[in-house]
C-alpha cells in the first residue's frame, strides 16, 4: 500500500491526514494554534508553532500507523489563505508573528492608495479594497516591524503565504502556488505573475517574494523527510476541487471560521462584481480554472465566540436550543472581523439588535444560525447577479454542516438543493487529489468517475425566513462603519 499525505494547515488547527492510493482516509493527527489578539482587530499566530506543530502533526499520524517515509507516493498542502510570515532567509528563523487574514490592523494603511489605484488593482488582481489581503499586511510589517524592516533593507527577508512558509520549512525552497499567489493582491491573475506596478506602489521589492508554481506540481519539490510535495492549493480553492466542482458554474460553500462560496468560472476570469472577488481556483499543467467567490469572514468563529461567552456549552447546543424557537425579533449580523462580501466594509462590528425584556438565551442562539445562512444568501444573490443564473444546487462542507437545521434554513433561504457530502474532509481531499495529480497518478476524469454519497437537503417555501432575511440587511446597514462612528 502506498500512500499520500494532506497537510490541511487551517486557521484555528494544523492537521495532516492520511490518505490510502483509493483516497479513503486512513488517520490523521491534529493540533490547535494559538491565536493572539494584541489589539482590538489584530489577529496574529506565531509562524514558528506553527510550522512545528504541523510537522509533528505529520510524523505522528504516520507513526500512530506505523507507516514510513518511502511509502509516502506525495504530499499535498492546503492552507488558510492570505496570512503572511516573514522570515530571514539565512537563519530560515519568522522575524515576526505571522498576521492573520482576518487581522484588520492595515485598515488605515489602505486609504493611502487612491481610488483609481484600487480600480486597477481589481482589474488585475480580482480583489477589492480591504485589509484582508497580504499585499498591505506586508507593507505594514516592512514599515512596522524594525527585524523586517532591516532584513528588507539588507536583501535578507522573504515573505510567503502559509503554504510558502510550509514549503520553505519542508523543502528550503521559496515556492508559492498560484491560488494561494491570487489572494495576496500582488499577482497579476491575467499573466499569472506578480505585478511589478502594483509592487511599485506598494513599495514591495519582487525578490522577497516567493517563485510561482502550478497547484499541481509536476516533477514535485523534495523534502527533508524524502516525500515530495506535489500540490499546494488554498483551503477554499481545494475544497472547490475536492467537492469536484469541474464545470463552469459549479459551486460550494465552506462553512469554517469563515463562510467561502466559490464558483467555477472556466479558462478566463469572469467579468469584474463589485462585491465578489476573482482568484485561481488551480492550475494543472496549462490548464488555469479560475474561481468566482464571495467571503464571509465570521461563521465558525461566531459560534466559537458564543461558546467562549458560555451562550452554548458546546456547538450541538446552536441546534438543540434553535429547533423549537424563533428569533423572538432578535437579529445578529456576526461581523466580528468587519463585513466581507458584499458590503467589503472593514470598519463594520458585530451587532445583536431588537433585544426585549422577553428575549431568550434561545431567541439568540437561533439568530446566530440564522445570521449564517443570511450571510451566506447575499453572497449567492451576488453570485447570482455576476453570471446572470439561478444556483439550484449547491455542494457544503465544513463544521457548521453537521447543523442539520442550519442547513435546512439555508436551503429555504436560497431556494436551491444542498448537498452535504458524506465524507466531510473535502478540503484536505483536494490537496490529496492535488498531489495526485502532480505526481501523475490521478487524472480529473477519475477524480469524477469517484463515488461520493450524501444527504441532499431540498428547499420549501419559508415566508418568514424571506422576510427576516430583508429586515436582517436593515440590522447589517446599522451595523456598518461601526468604528469611525
Ligand atoms: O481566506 C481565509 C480562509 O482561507 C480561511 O479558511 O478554513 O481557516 O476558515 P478557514
Amino acid at each position: 500500500m502506498a500512500y499520500y499525505l494532506a497537510i490541511d494547515e487551517g486557521t484555528s488547527s494544523t492537521r495532516t491526514l492520511l490518505f490510502d492510493e483509493k483516497f479513503n482516509l486512513i488517520d490523521f493527527s491534529q493540533k490547535e494554534i494559538n491565536m493572539y489578539y494584541p489589539k482590538p482587530g489584530w489577529v496574529e499566530q506565531d509562524a514558528e508553532e506553527l510550522y512545528q506543530k504541523t510537522e509533528e502533526t505529520m510524523l505522528e499520524v504516520l507513526e500512530k500507523n506505523n507507516i514510513s517515509w518511502n511509502e509516502i507516493i506525495g504530499i499535498g498542502i492546503t492552507n488558510q489563505r492570505e496570512t503572511v510570515v516573514a522570515w530571514d532567509k539565512n537563519t530560515g528563523k519568522a522575524l515576526t508573528r505571522a498576521i492573520v487574514w482576518q487581522c484588520r490592523r492595515t485598515d488605515e494603511l489602505i486609504n493611502r492608495y487612491s481610488a483609481s489605484f484600487w480600480n486597477e488593482v481589481k482589474r488585475k488582481t480580482g480583489l477589492v479594497k480591504d485589509p484582508y489581503f497580504s499585499g498591505s499586511k506586508i507593507v505594514w510589517m516592512i514599515e512596522n516591524v524594525p527585524a523586517v524592516k532591516e532584513a528588507y533593507e539588507n536583501g535578507n527577508l522573504k515573505v510567503g503565504t502559509i503554504e510558502s512558509w510550509l514549503a520553505f520549512k519542508l523543502s528550503g525552497k521559496h515556492i508559492s502556488d498560484l491560488s494561494n499567489a491570487s489572494r495576496t493582491q500582488l499577482l497579476n491573475i491575467h499573466t499569472l505573475d506578480w505585478d511589478d506596478e502594483i509592487l511599485n506602489t506598494f513599495g514591495i521589492k519582487k525578490d522577497i517574494l516567493p517563485q510561482l508554481v502550478n497547484t499541481a506540481i509536476e516533477g514535485g519539490i523534495e523534502t527533508k523527510f524524502g516525500p515530495k510535495i506535489y500540490g499546494m492549493i488554498g483551503d477554499q480553492q481545494s475544497a472547490l476541487f475536492g467537492q469536484r466542482a469541474f464545470e463552469i458554474g459549479d459551486s460550494k460553500c465552506t462553512y469554517g471560521t469563515g463562510a467561502f462560496v466559490l464558483m467555477n468560472s472556466g479558462n478566463t476570469p469572469p467579468k469584474p462584481h463589485p462585491g465578489l472577488l476573482t482568484s485561481i481556483g488551480w492550475k494543472i499543467k496549462d490548464e488555469t480554472i479560475y474561481s468566482l467567490e464571495g467571503s464571509i469572514f465570521t461563521v465558525g468563529a461566531f459560534f466559537k465566540w458564543l461558546k467562549d461567552i458560555e451562550i452554548i456549552d458546546d456547538y450541538p447546543d446552536l441546534e438543540k436550543y434553535s429547533l423549537d424557537n424563533d428569533n423572538g425579533g432578535v437579529y445578529i449580523v456576526p461581523a466580528l472581523s468587519g463585513l466581507g462580501t458584499p458590503y467589503w466594509d472593514a470598519d463594520a462590528r458585530g451587532l445583536i439588535i431588537g433585544l426585549t425584556r422577553g428575549t431568550k438565551k434561545e431567541n439568540i442562539i437561533r439568530a446566530a444560525l440564522e445570521s449564517v445562512a443570511f450571510s451566506v444568501r447575499d453572497v449567492i444573490d451576488s453570485m447570482q447577479e455576476a453570471v446572470w443564473t439561478k444556483i439550484k444546487k449547491m455542494n457544503v462542507d465544513g463544521g457548521a454542516t453537521k447543523n442539520k437545521l442550519l442547513m435546512k434554513i439555508q436551503s429555504d433561504l436560497l431556494n436551491a438543493e444542498i448537498f452535504v457530502p458524506e465524507f466531510q474532509e473535502i478540503t484536505a481531499l483536494g490537496a490529496a487529489f492535488m498531489a495526485a495529480i502532480g505526481s501523475e497518478n490521478l487524472s480529473i476524469n477519475e477524480i469524477k468517475n469517484l463515488q461520493f454519497s450524501g444527504i441532499k437537503i431540498m428547499p420549501e417555501e419559508n415566508e418568514k425566513l424571506e422576510r427576516d432575511y430583508y429586515i436582517w440587511k436593515e440590522a447589517v446597514l446599522r451595523s456598518k462603519g461601526w468604528i469611525k462612528s
